[in-house]
C-alpha cells in the first residue's frame, strides 16, 4: 500500500489581521505546496527530501546547524502522534518535499501537518475526509505553537478560495479565480505570534486604529464581488488598499512599499500575505514578463502561481 497527497500553500487574499478582531478573510490554495509519500511496511520512518531548514556551518567548531528543522519536526511528530491516537499504530515510510521555502507565510507548516494526516489515513486504510483533517490539522498547530488561526489548516483541508470567519469559526466556499500570480518571498522579521500581539498592543493603545480594521472588513466584502465579477483592475486595487491599511497597523516595511512601486505600472496590485514584516508578497501582474525581469533583477526569489482548486488529495 502506498499514496502520493500533495497538500497546496495558502495565500491571503484578503483580509489578514482584521480577521482576528470578528472580520472575515479570503484565503485560497495555490499549485505550490508540500507532497507526501507514505509507503506501508518496515519501521516508522520520515525522510524529506531537501531538508526544510537552513544550514549554519561554523568552521571553527567543525559544526553544523540545521537551523528550522526542530520547528519542523515537531509538527511531524505531533501529526504523527495524533494520527495514531485517531487511526492506530501504523509501521510506514513517509517522504515529504516541499515546493516552497518554511516560515515565510505560505502555510507550509500546517501543509506537512494536514498531509501527513492525511498520507496517514489512507495508509492506515480510513481516508480522513476535508472536515477532519481541518480539525486535527488544527490541533497539531495549537499544540506546537500554543496558539493558531484555524485558517490555514481549514484552507489546506478543503481547498479552493474561501470565505472564512475565525471566531466562530464558518467557512463559505467563493466560486472564482484568478489569472495566474507571483508569491516573492522577502525575509521575515518576526514570528506571526510575535507580530499579532504587536497589533494587539496597537489596538489597545489607539482607540482610533479601530477603524483600520473596520476598513479591512469593507475591503474584504467589495473584494469578494470584484473577484466574483473577474475584475481584476478592481482585485488589483483593492489589494493595494488592504496592504496600505495593514501598514497603518505597522506589519508593512519599506521592503514591500519599493517593491510594490517599483512594479507598480505593470501589475494590477500587490499586499503582503499572512502576518507581514516581510515573507510572501503577492503580485497580481498585468505585464508578467516584466514583473520576472524586475523580480529576478533585484534578486527576489519568486513563484508564479496559480489558485488550485483541491484541497490536499492523493495525486
Ligand atoms: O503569517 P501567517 O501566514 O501565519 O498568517 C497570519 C494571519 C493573521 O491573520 C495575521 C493571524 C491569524 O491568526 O489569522
Amino acid at each position: 500500500m502506498s499514496v502520493r497527497i500533495f497538500a497546496p500553500g495558502v495565500v491571503k487574499l484578503f483580509g489578514e489581521h482584521a480577521v482576528v478582531y470578528g472580520k472575515p478573510a479570503i484565503s485560497a490554495t495555490i499549485d505550490k505546496g508540500v507532497y507526501i509519500e507514505c509507503k506501508v511496511g518496515g519501521e516508522l520512518v520520515v525522510e524529506t527530501l531537501g531538508p526544510p531548514a537552513v544550514l549554519r556551518y561554523r568552521p571553527g567548531e567543525g559544526r553544523a546547524e540545521a537551523v528550522g528543522v526542530e520547528k519542523f519536526l515537531s509538527y511531524v511528530e505531533t501529526a504523527l502522534r495524533i494520527a495514531e491516537e485517531r487511526w492506530g499504530r501504523l509501521a510506514a515510510r513517509f517522504s515529504i518535499r516541499s515546493d516552497l521555502p518554511p516560515s515565510v507565510g505560505a502555510a507550509t507548516s500546517a501543509a506537512v501537518s494536514v498531509g501527513l494526516l492525511k498520507a496517514y489515513s489512507h495508509c492506515a486504510g480510513a481516508e480522513a475526509g476535508a472536515e477532519e483533517l481541518a480539525k486535527l490539522g488544527h490541533r497539531v498547530e495549537l499544540e506546537v505553537q500554543g496558539i493558531a488561526s484555524p485558517m490555514d489548516t481549514a484552507t489546506v483541508s478543503l481547498g479552493g478560495v474561501l470565505k472564512i470567519w475565525a471566531n466562530p469559526f464558518r467557512v463559505e466556499r467563493l466560486n472564482v479565480d484568478l489569472p495566474p500570480f507571483y508569491v516573492v518571498v522577502l525575509p521575515r522579521f518576526g514570528t506571526t505570534g510575535g507580530i499579532v500581539r504587536d497589533v494587539k498592543s496597537l489596538l489597545e493603545r489607539r482607540r482610533s486604529a479601530a477603524s483600520v480594521i473596520d476598513a479591512i472588513g469593507r475591503v474584504v466584502e467589495e473584494a469578494e464581488g470584484c473577484l466574483a465579477r473577474g475584475d481584476w483592475g478592481c482585485v488589483g486595487e483593492l489589494m493595494e488598499i488592504d496592504n496600505w491599511l495593514l501598514g497603518a497597523l505597522g506589519v508593512v516595511d519599506g521592503r514591500v512599499v519599493n517593491l510594490l512601486e517599483k512594479l507598480r505600472p505593470f501589475i494590477y496590485g500587490g499586499k503582503i500575505s499572512g502576518a507581514g514584516r516581510g515573507g510572501v508578497v503577492l503580485i497580481l501582474p498585468r505585464e508578467g514578463d516584466v514583473v520576472e525581469k524586475i523580480l529576478t533583477a533585484w534578486g527576489h526569489p519568486y513563484y508564479k502561481v496559480s489558485i488550485y482548486h483541491g484541497g490536499a488529495a492523493a495525486v
